[in-house]
């Protein structure tokens, strides 16, 4: 995730502009290493996500763990309200996951799996249980999940405890107004406590990594 100095985790609607060359470089890295990007449909609506691509660098140490040649992407969404025309949907290196609820509208999951997406019952209702989401990736054996927001997404990983790890880039910007925090929803009983890993700082950028305590 990336947040300005004053806790926007967007601008006009988007990442990219409180994002940077290294912050990519790290979004980029990070998918290297990962089995599936978890990402809500809001964000998948608002960035106009792609599939993600194969990248060479990471090619041997995918092959060597097991992994497919690029991490597929699982999309959360209770509306199904989404367009399977898209490339990420309809060609991607490897199949796109739709993370659901039980009660999803049957003519959507049709469409969704006509396209080529695989839908992934998650949750009673319509809502997807994060704790239930790991649990379902985990029985496709994706066991490294990275979780690339949005705001209202993350905030039920947060609250739901399945968060083991923060990569956040803080850019050094301001920008007022009323953009979401990282992470939003209701609030956790108990803040959660994490340490600090690594921290990286380039042009005034700083490149932090906490773990779960
Ligand atoms: N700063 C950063 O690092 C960063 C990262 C990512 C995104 N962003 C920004 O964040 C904004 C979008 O984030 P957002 O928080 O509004 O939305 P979001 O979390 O990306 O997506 C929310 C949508 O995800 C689905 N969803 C979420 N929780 C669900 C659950 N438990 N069960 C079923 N579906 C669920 C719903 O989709 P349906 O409506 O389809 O049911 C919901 O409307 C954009 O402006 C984007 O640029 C910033």
């Amino acid at each position: 995730m990336v947040s300005t100095l004053d806790g926007a985790a967007q601008h006009d609607g988007r990442s990219q502009p409180i994002s940077g060359a290294t912050d990519m470089r790290i979004f980029g890295t990070l998918r290297g290493l990962a089995d599936v990007v978890v990402v809500g449909a809001e964000t998948v609506r608002q960035e106009g996500y792609r599939p993600a691509r194969a990248r060479e660098a990471f090619a041997a140490r995918r092959e060597a763990a097991g992994q497919g040649p690029a991490p597929a992407v699982a999309v959360v969404s209770a509306s199904l309200d989404l367009d399977f025309s898209l490339p990420l949907f309809t060609s991607p290196l490897v199949p796109t996951l739709l993370l659901t609820g039980a009660a999803a509208a049957p003519d959507r999951v049709a469409a969704a799996e006509q396209a080529g997406a695989r839908v992934v019952i998650a949750g009673e209702g319509m809502t997807v249980d994060p704790a239930r989401a790991v649990r379902a990736l985990a029985g496709l054996g994706h066991t490294r999940l990275l979780t690339e927001g949005g705001p209202r997404l993350l905030g039920q990983f947060v609250a739901a405890g399945v968060l083991d790890e923060l990569c956040l880039t803080v850019s050094p910007l301001l920008t007022a107004g009323d953009a979401q925090r990282i992470a939003g929803g209701p609030s956790v009983a108990v803040p959660g406590r994490f340490e600090l890993v690594s921290l990286l700082e380039e042009e005034g950028f700083l490149f932090s990594r906490y773990r779960r305590r």
